[in-house]
């Protein structure tokens, strides 16, 4: 069995060793989603599914039994059929999950729910993503409901219903050198794509043909999806913080600010460049991106194993709000306007989020109550922003509709933090000197 493969394995494994007795598991690969007609958008497995199984086609359950019931991994999926495979290509069917994915037990889709009463009889507690699946959720309910109408014939059924989510969301959150290696790769090519961007970037283009033209440099570097529908926000459209229409023409004068990353290997990456559209920055772009920046840096050097996970945040606003105050933007003492949230007129978001399967990947930010603790393996975002309202009369002419953000991806090593996307330029300087070239 090759390495990655033995890694789900593991994964199953480890997963299975925090079950109660005469339990099971069961996740859903549900079927794809009409876009109209008979026409499905583009199918992407379900991140938990994929971590535990490999598998990525629609349409399948995995059940996996506690070990003093056998411990087997059990895949329904779709069987092979050469008539489908002739118009949506390839499945791996049966024989393919036991022998390419080393489930130990495979079946068609079709028998999961003729199968399931024997299932529940045997075990006390049910693990699934209770209430994220609803198909799922009936389908258990129903036969439920119909193992409790046999009660006379002496049938027993199951008692506890666990959310399996925060089990599996919480094995995710220390990568594996494998995983790790996934996501620096997909750094890498975005950080090339953003390269591309950059000096493809001109007045009169669309933001959409920036967008065409990260997608394109991340395709030919063999990372055909994106991770997250990109931001390309030309000027004051960079105040809104998830704009993703991407369809007005770019000014002279103007910063765009493009958040894009590629998924790779079913991993994501997430980074944002802010950069002047004539290759320019104004001296007041310049005052903001240097206080964003100057942020960013002093957030990373805050990553670290023990570091609290709100450090980078309180980092960072320290910075902000100094900085926003020596631009006349925010009046007052730095630590009142603090303790105030005055920062929330300008920087509304937090310091950044852990990054893997998903762009905002899974596990909690807070442990019985307290902010969680860094640890080696972790790998996250760190991307402070300041956002000028257009309309922002609070503040001089001068700064009204500047939008930065800075993002990188961050992983938390022994010694403090790699960045994975320390590759694209970020000062002023390089920047300019990069749209010029
Ligand atoms: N890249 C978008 C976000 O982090 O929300
Ligand atoms: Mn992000």
């Amino acid at each position: 069995m090759n390495k990655i493969i033995s890694e789900f394995k593991h994964r199953r494994e480890a997963l299975k060793a925090q079950l109660k007795p005469k339990s099971l598991v069961l996740l859903m690969a549900p079927p794809p989603i009409l876009r109209n007609g008979d026409n499905v958008f583009p199918y992407r497995a379900d991140s938990n599914f994929f971590y535990l199984s490999g598998f990525t086609e629609p349409e399948a359950v995995l059940l996996i039994l506690s070990q003093d019931l056998g411990g087997q991994s059990i895949l329904f999926s779709r069987p092979r059929d050469p008539d489908l495979e002739r118009w949506d290509g390839f499945m791996l069917g049966q024989e393919g999950a036991i022998s390419e994915l080393g489930i130990d037990e495979a079946y068609a889709i079709a028998e999961f729910e003729q199968n399931l009463p024997q299932y529940l009889q045997q075990v006390t507690s049910v693990y699934a993503p209770w209430g994220k699946m609803p198909c799922l959720d009936k389908i258990v309910m129903v036969t439920q409901k119909n193992l409790k109408k046999q009660v006379r014939r002496g049938v027993s059924w199951p008692t506890e219903f666990i959310d399996v989510q925060s089990t599996i969301d919480e094995m995710r959150v220390i990568k594996s050198v494998h995983e790790i290696a996934l996501m620096r790769r997909a750094a890498e090519i975005s950080v090339k794509a953003h390269q591309a961007a950059m000096q493809f970037t001109k007045t009169g283009l669309h933001e959409y043909e920036v967008e065409a033209h990260f997608s394109y440099h991340c395709a030919l570097n063999n990372a055909r999806m994106q991770a997250y529908s990109p931001i390309v926000a030309g000027g004051a459209n960079a105040c809104i913080l998830h704009y993703k229409q991407n369809t007005d023409p770019l000014k002279d004068g103007d910063l765009l600010l493009l958040d894009a990353g590629c998924e790779y290997g079913y991993y994501a990456s997430d980074i944002t460049r802010t950069f002047p559209v004539n290759g320019r920055f104004s001296e007041a772009q310049k005052h903001i991106y240097e206080l964003v920046l100057a942020a960013q840096l002093a957030g990373i050097a805050a990553v670290k194993p023990g570091a609290l996970w709100n450090e980078v945040q309180h980092v960072m606003l320290e910075i902000l709000t100094t900085g926003l105050v020596k631009l006349g933007l925010l009046k007052g003492d730095v630590k009142t306007l603090i303790a105030q949230k005055a920062f929330l007129q300008f920087y509304m978001h937090g310091s950044g989020h852990f990054l893997g399967l998903d762009v905002h990947d899974a596990g909690a930010y807070k442990v019985e109550g307290e902010w969680r603790t860094m640890k080696p393996g972790m790998v996250l975002t760190v991307e402070p922003g300041l956002y000028i309202d257009a309309h922002d009369q609070t503040v001089d002419a001068q700064w009204r509709g500047i939008g930065v953000r800075i993002e990188d991806d961050v992983v938390v090593t022994q010694q403090g933090c790699e960045v994975l996307s320390a590759g694209l330029v970020k000062t002023v300087a390089d920047i300019e000197a990069w749209m010029a070239r």
